[in-house]
């Protein structure tokens, strides 16, 4: 059989712009697994709040419209289409001004409990790579293969900003470094599963590295956990 045959749950996470999800998609790729874009979810109860104007202070009113929200993730492709009680809001989840707010959103402890157990089904029959914030000290503790990405400052902003223009988005450097600093403080500092590195994970550097090489650090590293666990 071949080895990888074997599924694993593999967890990557780091700080914004570090090319979580860009490496995880090509690694489920080239896996045949599933790729799940945790942020995308709290981008769409953020869409969600911001439209309803949602007070993040009033629980029963972050409560309630927890209740009414649905969020389905479907695959065109291989890649993630999110779908916000029956709306495509692949584009819209995004934009700058969901940028200012997702942080806050997702310091909610009750945003959070809904996120983790809707992620804790998805990756039940394993074969999945999740990137996020704490799916390798959370959302899957026990994952056999935990990844921490990280990325100098500049490249991250260059990253971004790219990324943005590439959609029509202007927007200065300033502001996305702005953004990015405000985002990885928010989330490394919240009470609630802050982002910090699982003490089994890996950490990748991807400053100086490809796309192609950091996928090839990545499969390597999953082909050696399935092979270790097919021995053990
Ligand atoms: O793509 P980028 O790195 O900018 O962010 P993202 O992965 O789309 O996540 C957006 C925001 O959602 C993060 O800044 C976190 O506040 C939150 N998030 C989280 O709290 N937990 C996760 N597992 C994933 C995202």
């Amino acid at each position: 059989m071949h080895s990888l045959h074997r599924k694993i749950t593999i967890a990557i996470d780091g700080y914004s712009s570090c090319g979580k999800s860009t490496l995880a998609q090509a690694l489920a790729k080239r896996l045949q697994y599933i790729h799940i874009d945790s942020g995308a979810m709290y981008r769409a109860v953020t869409l969600y709040f911001m439209r309803h104007n949602i007070n993040l202070a009033d629980l029963q009113e972050v409560q309630d419209a927890l209740e009414k929200i649905a969020i389905y993730l479907t695959f065109e492709n291989d890649l993630q289409v999110t779908w916000l009680n029956h709306e495509n809001v692949d584009a819209a989840i995004r934009a700058p001004e969901v940028n200012l707010m997702v942080s806050p959103v997702a310091t909610l402890p009750a945003v959070r409990r809904a996120m983790v157990a809707q992620q804790q089904r998805m990756g039940e029959g394993k074969g999945i790579v999740m990137d996020g914030r704490d799916i390798g000290t959370v959302v899957f503790p026990h994952a056999e293969l935990k990844l921490f990405l990280t990325a100098d400052l500049e490249v991250r902003v260059e990253r971004r900003w790219l990324e943005l223009q590439e959609k029509g988005i202007s927007i200065s450097r300033e502001e996305v470094k702005t953004n990015l600093l405000e985002r990885d403080h928010i989330d490394s500092t919240r009470e609630d599963s802050p982002l910090r590195k699982a003490e089994d994970a890996t950490i990748i550097d991807t400053s100086y590295l490809t796309p192609k090489e950091q996928l090839q650090i990545a499969y390597e590293l999953a082909r050696s956990t399935v092979d270790s666990i097919r021995i053990a």
